[in-house]
């Protein structure tokens, strides 16, 4: 896709660089098909976090915590992420890979399936949730995350645009606590290219 004489490449490269260890990671996951949301979406989450000064933050789909290291290096002094995974050896190498970047003290690294672990916190904890799991679970999700999300809160969904999220898009739209856009364009080195990603605030 161009947009009028401009191509995503053009806008991407004025983003901040990732450094050696990033950049290799995002390169071994999308070499082994990992589905990470890649540098423009992280970049993305960041700026969102840094908006409203977030200190707690959840990620429901961690895969091998490249999403995580971008939200938790964006968190200030005494910031926290909780990150949940079903998978277990993609969870071993997402704490790897926190400790690897000095990170593992802001990141909680949760394993289990996410439906049944969101039950378990606390209402209004969370200044921002980030949620890129199985997308046919969104909607099912959507009630958990609004309650989990405090009033002003950031709720930022990936992959808005799969067949498999079937009517997530209208109940975000329609949710009556929250006020919510869409963003459509290409995302580099996103999985996939184009997709759309819902940015919606708590209202009520
Ligand atoms: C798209 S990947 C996450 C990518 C990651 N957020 C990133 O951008 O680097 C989705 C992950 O969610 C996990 N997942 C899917 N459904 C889940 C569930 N119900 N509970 C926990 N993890 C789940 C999958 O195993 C997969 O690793």
């Amino acid at each position: 896709m161009s947009i009028d004489m401009f191509e995503p490449e053009d806008f991407h490269r004025l983003l901040p660089k990732n450094d050696d260890f990033m950049a290799a990671l995002e390169e071994d996951s999308l070499k082994r098909g990992v589905r990470i949301c890649g540098p423009d979406v992280a970049n993305m989450l960041s700026v969102l976090i840094k908006s409203i000064s977030a200190e707690r933050v959840l990620e429901i789909g961690t895969a091998v915590g490249y999403s995580t290291i971008f939200m938790a290096r964006a968190l200030p002094e005494g910031g926290r992420i909780t990150t949940m995974e079903w998978d277990e050896e993609a969870v071993k190498e997402a704490r790897g890979n926190f400790k690897a970047t000095g990170l593992e003290d802001r990141i909680e690294s949760l394993v289990g399936d996410a439906r049944e672990m969101l039950q378990g916190l606390e209402p209004g904890t969370f200044d921002v949730i980030f949620m890129d799991h199985e997308k046919y679970m969104y909607a099912d999700d959507l009630p958990e995350c609004v309650r989990l999300l405090r009033d002003g809160g950031t709720l930022i969904c990936d992959n808005v645009a799969f067949r498999t999220s079937m009517d997530f898009k209208e109940r975000l739209a329609e949710h009556p606590q929250l006020e919510t856009t869409f963003l459509y364009g290409t995302f580099f080195r996103h999985s996939p290219d184009e997709d759309v990603v819902s940015i919606s605030v708590k209202v009520r």
